[in-house]
């Protein structure tokens, strides 16, 4: 592990002060692969700075989407109309990004010609029969390695089908809807649990048509999209480390202004406020059907936490800040999300293997795991694999601490939140 990429966390009394967070990442891939879809140019404001949705761009550019960076982080992609991707000349590399991968599989299943998509080490290793399986039965031919990437996408004519999806993801929804937005017929998704819908949402805002009756999301083939000029609200996920933060240290307060609200995204602020924190929201606009606004949260008390089964797909990029929820004593506890096993990193034994480097207890469940802190963690080295949400929790945790912390990979936080320790250092200030 190179020197360069361990940082430092000093332990802080305290969070305090009124911030934004960088664009929502979820909303920017699925803006940008809408945009490239389009007729007509696309603006979007507050693109989203991390290296994931960099990579999204990188990969529309080699499908010949024309992408320019235009002022204060606005991006523009001339769009190329529903059929008009070209053949790219060298394998499309998607980083670390799992959304770029699934979701263009989705778009390449019904292209001309045939694309091989690449990851780093840690999406090579992450399953993607959840997305082959479907994107096969519309039609495509897609070889991989035993389920992982690198994929190679034969694409093709699709015909609509209907799935059903085992896994609630949103990843594997949204890929199946963006091949059936080019699919013979209408193409419907059932999923086990609700899982974020800014896909259904943004096609919406395009200008196109997806109608969700009795839990079926649907969408016909052929529809023509529109490009348009949106701004992205900050993202709520990258937020929750400082909400988290201002829940779990005595006399903190944080005020995150303008930031995606959308329900499928909010669960956090629910846990919040079991855990005894006061936590204000208002929503200031509406902006292409995603609810934006400011959240306020204070520490009030702080309690133990159980995380149901049932809450895990609307908080599943959140568990990880929620585990250092446990920082001045109380527990956290999450059951039935072993799909944190396949994320960025196997986010169970990373979670687990930190945590008690820091000074906490922590044990590993097979679909979850249990953190506790003694009345104050003594801090240490904690690893966070290359995986950016790991190096920002890890980072919270460690403000807790007797003594300074070292979060070893911390430049991952790059993926999602570049200027984190900007912020963290902002927050620990006053
Ligand atoms: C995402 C969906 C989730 C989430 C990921 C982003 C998305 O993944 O964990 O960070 O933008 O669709 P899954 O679909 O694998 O649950």
């Amino acid at each position: 592990m190179p020197v360069s990429s361990a940082a430092t966390v000093s332990p802080a009394r305290r969070v305090r002060g009124c911030i934004r967070v960088p664009g929502d990442k979820s909303i920017a891939h699925r803006y940008a692969l809408l945009a490239a879809l389009a007729d007509g140019p696309t603006t979007l404001a507050n693109y989203a700075p991390g290296a994931d949705c960099r990579s999204t761009l990188g990969c529309l550019r080699m499908l010949g989407v024309d992408v320019k960076e235009g002022p204060a982080g606005a991006i523009i992609l001339m769009g190329r109309g529903l059929r008009g991707l070209r053949s790219p000349s060298e394998p499309l590399d998607a980083g670390n990004s799992g959304t770029t991968m699934r979701l263009l599989a989705g778009i390449l299943a019904a292209q001309p010609f045939a694309t091989t998509i690449v990851g780093d080490t840690s999406l090579s290793s992450r399953p993607m029969r959840r997305v082959i399986g479907p994107l096969e039965r519309m039609g495509a031919r897609i070889e991989s390695q035993d389920g992982r990437p690198p994929l190679t996408i034969h694409g093709g004519a699709l015909r609509a089908i209907a799935h059903k999806s085992e896994t609630p993801s949103a990843q594997v929804k949204s890929a199946v809807l963006l091949a059936g937005l080019h699919a013979e017929g209408t193409t419907t998704v059932v999923e086990p649990a609700a899982t974020r819908d800014h896909t259904e949402r943004a096609v919406r805002a395009f200008g196109g048509e997806v109608t969700v009756e009795n839990g079926a999301i649907a969408i016909t083939g052929g529809q023509r999209l529109a490009g348009r000029m949106l701004e992205i609200p900050g993202d709520l996920s990258s937020a929750a480390f400082w909400l988290v933060a201002a829940a779990a240290l005595p006399g903190s307060e944080v005020l995150i202004r303008d930031v995606g609200l959308n329900p499928t995204r909010r669960a956090l602020l629910d846990v919040l406020q079991r855990f005894g924190a006061s936590v204000a929201t208002t929503v200031t606009s509406v902006d292409a059907d995603e609810p934006r606004g400011d959240v306020a949260v204070a520490y009030d008390r702080a309690a133990s936490i159980e995380i149901a089964p049932e809450e895990v797909p609307a908080l599943i990029d959140e568990l990880p800040a929620i585990a250092a929820l446990a920082m001045h004593g109380g527990e956290v506890s999450v059951r039935g999300a072993s799909e944190l096993r396949v994320k960025e990193s196997d986010r169970i034994a990373v979670l687990a293997a930190g945590f008690r480097a820091l000074g906490f207890e922590a044990d590993e469940r097979p679909d979850g795991f249990v953190v506790r802190a003694p009345r104050r963690a003594r801090g240490g080295v904690a690893d966070a694999r290359g995986d950016h949400r790991m190096a920002m929790a890890f980072a919270i945790a460690g403000l807790s601490a007797e003594r300074p912390s070292t979060i070893l990979g911390a430049d991952a936080v790059a993926i999602s939140y570049p200027g984190f320790f900007d912020t963290l250092a902002q927050l620990t200030r006053g």
